[in-house]
């Protein structure tokens, strides 16, 4: 049987994870893939050499130079597992120059320089495989690049970030605070020390770049996703979203409109009979919807040391089997063939239609829901529930809750700004979006 030699760039969590089910699984592995998959070297920090080496004994070449595993004449596929923008950045532009086929789980790199990477594997024919990129374990890229791809789809929308994920489970679970729960999600490992990416939404932005790119065959335009997170997040607003029926999720949501692509990510409100609004804790899960199959669901763990190796070792294997066909035999990188991606705008957040949750500090006065309320009609922003909770003893400002239909995010910014500037309402107003998922 042939051998695919490979070099890693990294022996951290995914690529130690990735390192030992090649160990464990190796034949099997070897048996769909028509080839032995062997790592033969590998580029570790300095710091943990002494480590790695104790843990991989002298199976495998180490080296504190990343380039020299790009470089080495055995290895035929590199894969980045280190993270960050640079070095990985030239390290794969390096790989593609000399030949080699790459497997990356860097959703950062490729959501900011994909295209660019894209281009150049294009131009050596070389893969580019990144499954690990984009929720973990789950086969996200397979499903929609090739499972799917009779259909038009028509939107995507996934929880993409378990950390997040996570914190708003604990928020509404136990009532504590976004504060509590980010702390716990560090000190279980989840976050990361600096967590911003995971709850400012930048992360969950970076890979529906992706699939969107993959779903509607545009070029990755991460520079245009509407991104927000859930550190704003309150568990008064998730109690109230849950007496309406609804749970509060971070998604990723990208949909094909007449007018354009709409690319967003930011806390949202959905049925709590969907499928998708009982996934908790760090799980991550996509909905896709096409034209043809309909409503489909994928659930899974989002990271991790082996489910996110379980996502490289399938490129691996996908690699292993392709490598002899013409450039034109393999699966595009984005789903679609380079010439014929589309140009189709995406959209300011401002021009998107979706309904809302609007909460506001009223004073309990005759009059005052009906200001509100005009200012909603006058904008075109019909209600569809609302609620107003009895004002606390000696306490006359109550907290009111309105749903509206879709509208126009642009007319509700309207409203919001008209409604703060009522004598009679106090503080800034929440909103949040609110999406009901229907096929
Ligand atoms: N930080 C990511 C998350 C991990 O919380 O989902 C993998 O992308």
């Amino acid at each position: 049987m042939k051998t695919l030699r490979v070099g890693l760039l990294g022996l951290g969590v995914v690529g130690g994870g990735t390192f030992d089910i090649l160990k464990r699984n190796g034949e099997e592995i070897a048996r769909r893939a028509g080839k032995d998959i062997v790592v033969t070297c590998a580029a570790v920090r300095e710091k943990d050499l002494e480590l790695v080496s104790q843990r991989v004994g002298n199976t495998i070449e180490l080296f504190t130079d990343p380039h020299q595993v790009v470089e080495s004449a055995k290895v035929d596929i590199v894969i980045e597992v280190m993270g960050g923008i640079h070095p990985a950045k030239e390290l794969v532009l390096k790989a593609i120059s000399l030949g080699k086929h790459v497997v990356t789980a860097n959703k950062a790199l490729l959501a900011l320089h994909g295209n660019e990477i894209f281009k150049a594997a294009h131009d050596k024919s070389v893969m580019i495989g990144f499954e690990a990129a984009v929720a973990g374990g789950i086969p996200i890229i397979k499903a929609l690049r090739e499972g799917l791809s009779a259909n038009r789809i028509e939107w995507i929308a996934g929880i993409i970030n378990g950390t997040s994920n996570f914190i708003l489970s604990s928020m509404r679970e136990r009532g504590i605070s976004f504060a509590e729960a980010l702390e716990e999600a560090q000190a279980l490992g989840y976050a990361e020390a600096d967590p911003t990416f995971d709850v400012e939404g930048v992360d969950a932005a970076h890979k529906l770049s992706l699939l969107s790119a993959i779903a509607f065959g545009i070029p990755i335009q991460f520079d245009k996703a509407y991104t927000e997170g859930v550190s704003e997040l309150t568990a008064k607003d998730i109690s109230y979203a849950e007496e309406f029926g609804y749970r509060i999720k971070l998604l990723g949501i990208t949909q094909r409109t007449d007018q354009g692509i709409e690319l967003r990510v930011h806390p949202t409100l959905i049925p709590e009979k969907r499928l998708i609004a009982n996934v908790e804790g760090v799980m991550n899960a996509i909905l896709v919807s096409g034209d043809a199959v309909g409503s489909t669901l994928y659930y899974g763990p989002g990271a991790g040391a082996e489910p996110t190796g379980s996502a490289v070792v399938a490129d691996l294997v996908d690699v292993a089997r392709m490598t002899d066909a013409a450039a034109h035999q393999r699966v595009p990188y984005l789903a679609f063939q380079a010439d014929c991606l589309m140009d189709d705008p995406v959209l300011t957040i401002a021009e998107v239609y979706t309904s809302y949750y609007l909460r506001m500090s009223a004073l309990d006065r005759p009059g005052v829901l009906a200001d509100v309320t005009r200012i909603l009609a006058n904008l075109n922003i019909s209600i569809e529930a609302m609620l107003q909770r009895e004002p606390s003893v000696g306490e006359e400002r109550v907290d009111v809750i309105i749903l509206t239909h879709r509208a126009l995010e642009r007319d509700v910014n309207q409203a919001i700004q008209e409604i703060e500037q009522l004598d009679t309402i106090s503080g800034p107003l929440v909103r949040i979006r609110l999406e009901n998922l229907a096929s």
